[in-house]
């Protein structure tokens, strides 16, 4: 993360922090991601990396700073005005639909903009059926980036973990995102999954020309696509930095050596 240079950065935050009565969270959030760039947020358990998740999505309302998207304040904007806005998460335990199809998970991303009224919904107008038409192609093109085209009609339930993993992803790109937040979206994933996983999320960044940050503990696919990575501790960050920069710091072995997480 070279010196913050306001206009190269899709999401930044300024003294961001989160105070759970008398624990504080996160303290002195700083980062500025730049409009195509793969952000890594790695830290122990509980170091506070999905509350920063929650604060950047106002899932939180922040104790102190403040969150800047593509220019503008997110102060006093909800979790729905701020997708709207363009930030868009997966969850750390899956969030999906369950009893909806694969297909009707990914129309729901979609809907925020889907071009028909109330009036137009409501009477099956044409306008309804062609956007409707237009809706399932662009969810197909979509689930198409994982190879789940042939997929559409399952019940979200029956998709093994990892697809339901991959689905989420589909989810929160059709919402059409400036900044896709993902939170562990490695987790249960064997390795040949997280392989490919990372291809796609190289291949989401350079397709839809958007930022990536994600929390992980899979180091092999933090330091493989991460372009910069902040390490957090105990709600601070105690490193920023290229992977190489980050593997060689000595404050950062020392406080993974802290932990009994594997792979962290
Ligand atoms: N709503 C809340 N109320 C009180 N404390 C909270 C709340 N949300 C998070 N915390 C606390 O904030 C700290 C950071 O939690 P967080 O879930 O952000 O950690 P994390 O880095 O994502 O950990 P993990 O790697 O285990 O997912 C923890 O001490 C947690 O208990
Ligand atoms: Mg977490």
């Amino acid at each position: 993360m070279s010196e913050k240079k306001e206009k190269e950065f899709v999401l930044e935050t300024n003294h961001l922090g989160i105070d759970f009565g008398g624990l504080t969270a996160v303290d002195e959030f700083n980062i500025g991601i730049g409009k195509t760039e793969i952000m890594g947020l790695i830290g122990p358990n509980g170091a506070g990396k999905t509350t920063i998740f929650n604060l950047l999505t106002k899932v939180y309302e922040p104790t102190r700073g403040n969150i800047i998207l593509d220019g503008k304040d997110t102060h006093g904007m909800n979790p729905a005005a701020v997708n709207q806005a363009g930030i868009a998460r997966t969850f750390q335990n899956i969030r999906l639909f369950d009893k909806l199809s694969v297909e009707d998970n990914v129309k729901i991303g979609l809907h925020n903009h889907i071009n028909y009224g109330l009036f137009t919904g409501v009477f099956r107008l044409p306008k309804y059926w062609s956007e409707e038409k237009k809706a399932h192609e662009k969810a197909l093109e979509l689930l198409d980036i994982f190879g789940m085209a042939d997929q559409a009609d399952v019940r979200a339930d029956s998709l093994p973990y990892g697809a339901q993993r991959r689905l989420e992803i589909v989810r929160a790109l059709a919402t059409g995102p400036k900044i896709l937040l993902l939170d562990e979206p490695a987790a249960g994933m064997n390795p040949s999954e997280t392989e490919e996983l990372m291809k796609n999320i190289k291949k989401i960044r350079d397709d839809f020309g958007i930022a990536v940050m994600l929390i992980e503990h899979d180091m092999k696919l933090v330091m493989g696509i991460c372009e910069n990575i902040a390490v957090l501790n105990f709600g601070k960050v105690i490193a920023k930095g290229s992977p190489s920069e980050i593997q060689s710091n000595p404050q950062v072995i020392e406080a993974y050596l802290g932990t009994k997480k594997e792979n962290a």
